[in-house]
């Protein structure tokens, strides 16, 4: 289930929505550009890419055939309890965790796991917590950040237009960091149901 949160981006955020409604989401998301589609999850897939790719080859054709994406890929994390995770773990996080804008689209589609997608816009932070069958298509240059939470665990296809590589343009705005975070977002939703 995609959960929604938006909060005021000043010095001392509050929230001013929390909604799993999918329909209430994704109307808020429309006024910003931004898509939020689902897909049936297939269940039993295999881990590699080209299992991943296959077993959602339909989906992600028509998607491709419609937006004329150049490039997809597979993304995926997952705990495995090797001395070197914690480390990968805080890496990984770290690299989108500040805001940034894109000169591309970004398109994730959850396969399984979560991550939260933090958009601001106009005054507000829109965090968007992403889910196995969701399909979120961020528009390039919105200004946006990406928390995977202190244990990322999530298996998401990836697509794009510009297969030159991922390059995030960081504005320098630490807003990030007095949002609630991934772990935050998580256990506030958990309490809620
Ligand atoms: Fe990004």
């Amino acid at each position: 289930m995609t959960y929604l949160s938006v909060y005021t981006d000043g010095e001392h955020p509050e929230t001013v929505l929390e909604t799993e409604d999918i329909a209430e989401i994704a109307a808020v998301l429309k006024e910003l550009d931004v898509v939020l589609r689902q897909w049936a999850v297939i269940e039993g897939h295999g881990g590699s890419q080209e299992e991943i790719l296959d077993a959602y080859r339909g989906q992600v054709d028509r998607v491709v055939a419609e937006e004329g994406y150049t490039l997809v890929d597979v993304a995926q994390l997952h705990p495995d309890g090797s001395p070197e995770w914690p480390e990968k773990a805080r890496a990984a996080r770290e690299k989108f965790l500040s805001e940034h804008t894109h000169d591309d689209d970004e398109v994730r589609y959850f396969v399984s796991g979560s991550g939260i997608f933090y958009l601001h816009v106009g005054g507000r932070v829109y965090a968007v917590l992403c889910e196995a069958g969701d399909l979120l298509t961020v528009p390039r240059d919105t200004t946006h950040w990406f928390d995977m939470g202190t244990e990322p665990d999530f298996t998401a296809i990836r697509f794009f237009h510009d297969d030159d590589g991922w390059v995030g343009r960081f504005t320098g705005n630490p807003v990030a960091e007095r949002i609630p975070d991934f772990d935050s977002i998580a256990a506030r939703r958990a309490s809620r149901n």
